[in-house]
């Protein structure tokens, strides 16, 4: 028994931020941002349209494309950073809205890595047998957490949403996932504050982003390469017979350099930075969700994803769509 994607769905704000448009506000350039990442644009949410907002309208696109009913469900797993509320969590304030009472529903943190981790979590308890499909979803609002005038990370970040409905099958589907954390690398990505911690006087407490730009690029490309491998040997498969790569859309040097240096041909690699930017736990299944309504993944493919973030976490899932 395996468990498999039954349908996708994604969610973008309408509202698009060229680089342009940044550079009106900060000391930055179309160029600059261009070049070094890849972004050109991204959508950020108005200020009264929360990460739930955008996990809903994804969640009900997976539904629908799944044929599968929100009453069936039997977990919600909801990969963020940026939670509506301490608590509850998000997943229960999606559970309530999709009217799916009774399933399992639970937020879980690892930055970016998110929705792979979810995507492994949720792997195992539909093939336990006796449950049913799960919702798995990646949203974000990161530009609540961005410093707006700090150009060394504003121009990075975006919001959206994607969503899965994983479901048990016979024909294999998700084949093999490996997750990894390592907090002596807490210094690559961070906040200065928190919950527990206390909050300052800043725009949203003084929440920023804060990167060690460099040294996580470095990280990032090390740890997608050593990855793709463990995980492909786990399953005893070769990257030939991978017909998509889909990356944490972090930085397209980032994607390029992986690509380069596992020898994976352009036409594999999926990017999305240049209109989403980095949307965090949503980067991945926005890709999909993209790629699988242009008809360009089919049933069958091959789909390695990797992501790594914050903590420093990093995580695989390699599956048949
Ligand atoms: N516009 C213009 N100039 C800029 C900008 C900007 N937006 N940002 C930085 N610069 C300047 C810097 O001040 C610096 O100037 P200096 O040489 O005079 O000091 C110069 O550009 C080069 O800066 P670097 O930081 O060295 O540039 P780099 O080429 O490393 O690119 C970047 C920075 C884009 C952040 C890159 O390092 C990167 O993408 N790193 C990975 C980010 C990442 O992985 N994020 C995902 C994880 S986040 C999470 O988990 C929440």
């Amino acid at each position: 028994m395996y468990s498999r994607i039954q349908g996708t769905g994604s969610c973008l704000p309408d509202r698009v931020v060229t680089n342009d448009d940044l550079s009106l506000r900060m000391d930055t350039s179309d160029e600059w941002i261009r070049v070094r990442t890849g972004v050109r644009e991204r959508h950020i949410a108005e200020p009264e349209q929360t990460t739930c907002d955008l996990a809903e309208t994804a969640a009900r696109r997976a539904l629908e494309a799944s044929g599968v009913s929100a009453a069936e469900l039997s977990m919600i797993v909801m990969a963020t950073t940026t939670p509506d509320l301490v608590f509850p969590n998000t997943a229960c304030l999606l559970q309530e809205r999709l009217e799916a009472p009774g399933c399992a529903a639970f937020d879980l943190q690892a930055a970016c890595s998110g929705f792979t981790y979810g995507l492994s979590i949720a792997d195992k308890f539909v093939r336990e047998g006796g449950n049913g499909p799960a919702l798995v979803v990646g949203a974000e609002t990161l530009s609540r957490m961005v410093d707006w005038e700090d150009r060394a990370t504003a121009v990075l970040f975006g919001d959206g949403a994607g969503a899965v409905v994983l479901g048990a099958s016979e024909e294999p589907g998700m084949l093999c996932s490996r997750l990894h954390a390592d907090g002596a690398y807490k210094h690559l990505a961070w906040t200065d504050v928190g919950v527990s911690k206390g909050f300052t006087d800043g725009p949203n407490g003084g929440i920023a982003i804060k990167l060690r730009g460099t040294e996580l690029f470095k990280f990032a490309v090390r740890k997608f390469e050593e990855l793709a491998k463990e995980t492909l040997e786990a399953a005893g498969l070769g990257l030939e017979e991978v017909d998509w790569f889909i990356p944490h859309q972090a930085n397209e040097r980032i994607t390029r350099a992986v690509a380069s240096a596992l020898g994976l041909p352009d036409e594999r690699v999926i990017s999305t930075i240049a209109r989403h930017a980095n949307t965090s736990a949503a980067t991945i299944p926005l890709a999909l969700d993209e790629w699988v309504r242009a008809d360009r993944i089919e049933r069958g493919d091959l789909i390695l994803m990797e992501a790594f973030g914050s903590g420093a976490t990093w995580g695989s899932a390699l599956l048949r769509y």
